[in-house]
């Protein structure tokens, strides 16, 4: 589309209303089917993420798939490592957040913990669901998000948004996600398991399939604050 096209034809009211529709239903999915997506969506998704802004049109993205074989080898490792405890992460991250940003954190910990049926003392229960990220909630792809080793905090903003559109556009095309920082937990063996050099500075990954909807964990919707929490207005 060129940019006379985009200034002639303003949005329809449709339009707007079916891009509002997408960007609150997307939510992060937990349960998937073992049903693969088409090489060629796929292909056609990740390069429509890449039209994302990013600081001096730097695109500081680097990512790498897994799916098939690649993707089993890669639950595997992750289980023998992230699952043990061996954490080697090349961006810090301790999950610990305070006030409200704990109680946010807390509410859609206790959603999910409700929906598996796993209560306060049950350290089994919450363990499993922890795994449950390395066995990628059984989606048959993975993406995982790197940034180049010069990356920094900028970079990294802008490799939120490709993400987002990423996953935005997964979701126009009737396919889930589930944004992961925990597939970051060893970045060596990601890594390993890729072969390729650490001059590649994992971020998270993106699990993604189609949705198993008939699970309970893929009928939690965590909730927003409001508008005035986050955002001021001045004229
Ligand atoms: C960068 C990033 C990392 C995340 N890491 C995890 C994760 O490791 N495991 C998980 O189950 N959810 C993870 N989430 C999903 C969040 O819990 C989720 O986005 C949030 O609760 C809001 O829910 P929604 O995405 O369904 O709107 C992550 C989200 C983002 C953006």
């Amino acid at each position: 589309m060129s940019i006379s096209a985009l200034e002639d034809n303003k949005p329809s009211q449709n339009q707007q209303d079916d891009f509002a529709q997408l960007l609150t239903s997307r939510r992060s999915v937990r349960a998937f089917l073992p049903d693969p997506v088409d090489p060629e969506l796929m292909r056609k998704l990740f390069t429509l993420a890449t039209s994302a802004p990013s600081n001096c049109n730097s695109q500081p993205w680097l990512t790498h798939v897994v799916s098939g074989a690649s993707r089993d080898a890669m639950s595997e490792a992750l289980m023998h490592t992230v699952g043990e405890g061996e954490h080697v992460l090349d961006f810090p991250y301790d999950g610990k957040y305070s006030g409200v940003y704990r109680e946010r954190q807390l509410e859609v910990g206790l959603m999910l913990y409700k929906a598996l049926g796993v209560t306060r003392e049950d350290k089994a229960g919450k363990r499993q669901a922890f795994l449950r990220n390395l066995e990628f909630f059984d989606a048959p792809h993975v993406a995982f998000i790197f940034m180049p080793d010069w990356a920094d905090i900028r970079e990294a903003v802008d490799v939120g948004m490709y993400a987002q559109n990423l996953m935005l556009s997964l979701h126009a095309h009737g396919i889930a996600s589930c944004p992961q920082t925990i597939l970051g937990y060893n970045a060596d063996v990601v890594r390993e398991q890729l072969e390729i050099e650490s001059s590649q500075k994992l971020l998270f990954g993106i699990s993604f399939g189609y949705a198993d909807m008939s699970r309970p964990e893929n009928q939690i919707l965590p909730s927003r604050a409001s508008l005035s929490e986050s955002t001021q207005f001045y004229a």
